[in-house]
């Protein structure tokens, strides 16, 4: 550190040597959980601001509170910028997480009680997709629909059978842990058809639609959501977009429905991010996501394991570690003996239990920010495979750990910006 003094080191070291050593972490290891991200170093001061004094409650000239001139300006930037980026007629940029932005729109849309139709929180869906101890479970009734046994992709048949069977009021797409591009369209047919609406949650792959290489939803959804913190790079938040007509019914699910006062730093976060996601080179980013996930894939493929679905076309993967001989818990708690971080998972199907379930997740978002390419991702893949058919031999994977710091090294975190610049990351 040089330069700004350094406030919580100095005035809270227990915290500070917490956040020092996670700065650490995520610096000397490899990031693998699809659903995360690295901000950039402007993100992250936006975040870090004096706008975590402001109390806003309402909206941008309509707040219940004084001295909002200039968080309004900040709430009007991320609006606009957010309209432009997915092309909505109305934006809601408030919702705290994307847990919020869901149960603002079912609160929109549907009465307690009501049917959904969502996909399976077993192949790839959501906790607020209905799950029965989420929120959304206990209020309304949710129906399920999953991706076939054979190929993994989603059922669609199966989706168009049980929405006339149930005639929902409301369809869920989007996912988790779902590694194909998802045809919007297809469900906005099958909507159509039974008078429900249709929501999509496109929250893990929010950033490769905002750059043009996935389908947007907006066109043919009633309406969208999205966290900000995963492929879309933003600080941890969520969003919910609409048509005009349900403009002033989804501000008030999500204020004051769902949420008090609006975390006025964060949405300055989300402006800046917007901001960063509209220009040229966001693009590329994304494009390099998915090539690096297909590059990955490809590897781990070759190396024995097997890919749900055969492969991605997105920024994660699922990997049954099962040919292998090890569950997802072992593989989990091996790779982060090396220093690679991802989330054990269940793949469709799965004859396993949750907590120790067949398959692990890998995406490649935050390995793409620190500027890694599909050479990396190849490397990669051979370490996570020689550990994962050596789980219990400490040499190999005490090995791979010394390959991994030495690839990291090489790859700096945007928080090192920060600190090379004197300011505490
Ligand atoms: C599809 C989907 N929707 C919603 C969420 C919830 O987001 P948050 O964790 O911000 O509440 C997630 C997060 O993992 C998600 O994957």
């Amino acid at each position: 550190m040089n330069g700004t003094p350094n406030f919580v080191e100095q005035e809270d070291p227990d915290v500070w040597s917490a956040i020092a050593a996670e700065q650490e972490r995520q610096q000397d290891g490899l990031e693998m959980i699809a659903s995360e991200n690295f901000t950039s170093p402007a993100v992250m001061q936006a975040v870090g601001s004096v706008l975590t004094n402001k109390y806003a409650e309402g909206y941008p000239g309509h707040r219940y509170y004084g001295g909002c001139e200039f968080v309004d300006k900040v709430e009007d930037l991320a609006r606009e910028r957010l309209k432009v980026l997915f092309g909505a007629e109305h934006v809601n940029v408030q919702p705290h997480s994307g847990s919020q932005a869901n149960a603002a729109v079912y609160m929109t849309a549907i009465q307690p009680g009501d049917t959904v139709l969502a996909f399976d929180l077993a192949h790839g869906g959501h906790l607020t997709h209905g799950m029965k101890l989420n929120a959304s479970g206990v209020l309304y009734r949710f129906v399920h629909y999953g991706v076939r046994r054979d190929d993994q992709l989603l059922d669609f048949d199966q989706v168009a059978r049980l929405a006339r069977e149930h005639r929902p009021k409301l369809i869920v797409a989007g996912a988790s842990a779902y590694p194909r591009e998802i045809p919007h369209g297809t469900f906005a047919e099958i909507a159509r058809e039974v008078g429900a609406k249709l929501m999509v949650d496109m929250a893990h792959y929010a950033g490769l639609v905002a750059a043009g290489i996935h389908d947007n939803p907006v066109p043919v959804a009633d309406f969208v959501t999205s966290t900000t913190h995963k492929t879309l790079r933003g600080p941890r938040g969520g969003i919910a977009m609409c048509r005009a007509a349900d403009a002033k019914s989804l501000d008030r699910s999500v204020f004051p429905g769902q949420q008090g006062g609006p975390l006025m730093h964060v949405i300055a976060g989300k402006a800046v991010a917007f901001g960063e996601a509209l220009r040229p080179d966001f693009k590329t980013y994304a494009r390099q996501v998915v090539a690096n996930a297909r590059a990955l894939a490809e590897a781990l493929a070759a190396g024995g394991v097997k890919l749900v679905s055969g492969g991605t076309d997105n920024h994660l993967m699922l990997v049954d570690v099962t040919p292998l001989g090890i569950g997802g818990k072992l593989a989990e708690e091996t790779l982060d003996l090396c220093g690679i971080t991802c989330n054990k998972n269940m793949i469709p199907y799965d004859e396993r239990k949750p907590m120790d379930p067949s398959g692990i997740r890998l995406g490649t978002p935050a390995l793409t920010t620190r500027g890694m390419q599909a050479d990396e991702m190849r490397r990669i893949a051979q370490w996570i495979l020689r550990a994962l058919k050596a789980p219990g031999d400490a040499g190999v994977l005490q090995a791979v750990r010394g390959e991994v710091a030495e690839l990291a090294v090489q790859f700096p975190v945007p928080a090192a910006r920060l600190e090379q610049a004197g300011v505490a990351g």
